[in-house]
């Protein structure tokens, strides 16, 4: 017999976006070393799309019904035997790595658990995670050194709104492929815009036009040929870095880094410190609640979200 009655995001075979419902859960109390929290807020991923559609069915299979979703925010309910350090009415963020987090309640490991601090809201801090832990990742990766020239593709998106970010905060000199309507964000942030054209021909045109004495490192954060792209520039496979183009990243040679060669609890606090100090800025382009989740999704899958879509389970 469950506690508290909830609400949880469920699918029940691989499929597109209608396979996706909102089912009555029960969470009871949470086990020693485990935290309850009532989430307010959790951030999508197009990871999850392709987990959905059984892209990885053979390396990563789910279990069916499903649960979904990495990155929540919220409130402390419960916490079982033997936490320390967080207590109920508490605000806290962080991740599960069960599938679980789109759903009103999540439990998690309390190693699993942040406090949120001061001036970084809800929506901000359930969407930080796997975003936030790709673009560090990323950043890393192709080792930016103060003054040089850094391309990254896909820079309007959800992990490239906080990398470019994260590479301006290096004295980086950033150039963000994105379309037009999302060149005025770019400036913003200090990003010089480049737009993709028609063909990737005409893309790189407007690279090297960008960029007139040198590209040292790319940060490909949406695939379709960048990888190539940035080795026909010249850029060292070693300062190459791709969370999406697999193929072409084994085809060139270069890296893979991504949310998975972060070190996720150290990483989240400082995303969540630099928000709440007003050195990063994460666009929470929409929130939606858990029922209209399959509307949230289908916004998802269009590729032009321009910052974080998340859910709002209390709403
Ligand atoms: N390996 C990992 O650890 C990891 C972690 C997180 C995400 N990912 C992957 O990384 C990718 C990006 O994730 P995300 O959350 O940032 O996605 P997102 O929020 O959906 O962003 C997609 C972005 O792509 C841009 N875009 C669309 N067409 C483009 C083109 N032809 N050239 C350049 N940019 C284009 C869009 O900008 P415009 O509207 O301006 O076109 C949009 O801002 C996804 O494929 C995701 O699966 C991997």
């Amino acid at each position: 017999m469950s506690t508290r009655n909830g609400r949880a995001v469920r699918y029940d075979r691989y499929g597109g976006v209608e396979e996706l419902y909102v089912a009555e859960v029960g969470f009871d109390d949470p086990a020693p070393g485990r935290v309850l929290v009532e989430v307010h807020a959790a951030g999508i991923n197009p990871g999850e799309t392709a987990l959905r559609e059984g892209a990885f069915a053979d390396t990563w299979p789910s279990e069916f019904p499903s649960g979904q979703g990495s990155d929540w925010a919220g409130v402390v309910v419960a916490v079982g035997e033997g936490v320390t350090g967080v207590e109920p009415g508490e605000d806290v963020f962080g991740w599960t790595d069960d599938r679980a987090a789109q759903a009103t309640h999540v439990d998690v490991p309390a190693g699993q658990v942040l406090h949120r601090p001061a001036g970084l809201d809800a929506p901000t801090a359930g969407a930080l995670y796997i975003a936030g832990t790709a673009a560090v990742a990323s950043v890393a990766a192709v080792d930016p050194q103060p003054g040089e020239t850094v391309v990254v593709s896909g820079a309007a998106g959800g992990v490239g709104q906080i990398a470019v970010q994260l590479l301006r905060l290096r004295d980086v000199e950033v150039l963000g492929i994105a379309s037009e309507r999302n060149h005025d964000r770019l400036r913003e942030m200090a990003v010089t815009p480049v737009a993709y054209g028609a063909s990737p021909a005409r893309t790189l045109e407007n690279v090297r036009a960008a960029a007139p004495e040198r590209v040292h490192a790319w940060v490909d954060l949406y695939g379709g040929g960048y990888v190539a792209m940035a080795r026909e520039l010249g850029v060292d496979p070693g300062r190459i870095n791709t969370i999406i183009d697999f193929a072409g990243a084994e085809e060139h040679g270069v890296l893979t880094r991504g949310t998975a060669d972060a070190d996720a609890r150290e990483d989240l606090a400082a995303l969540g410190d630099l928000v709440a100090d007003s050195a990063l800025e994460v666009t929470v382009a929409a929130g939606y609640r858990l029922a209209d989740v399959r509307d949230a999704y289908t916004e998802l899958e269009k590729r032009h979200t321009a910052g974080k879509i998340v859910l709002l389970p209390q709403e």
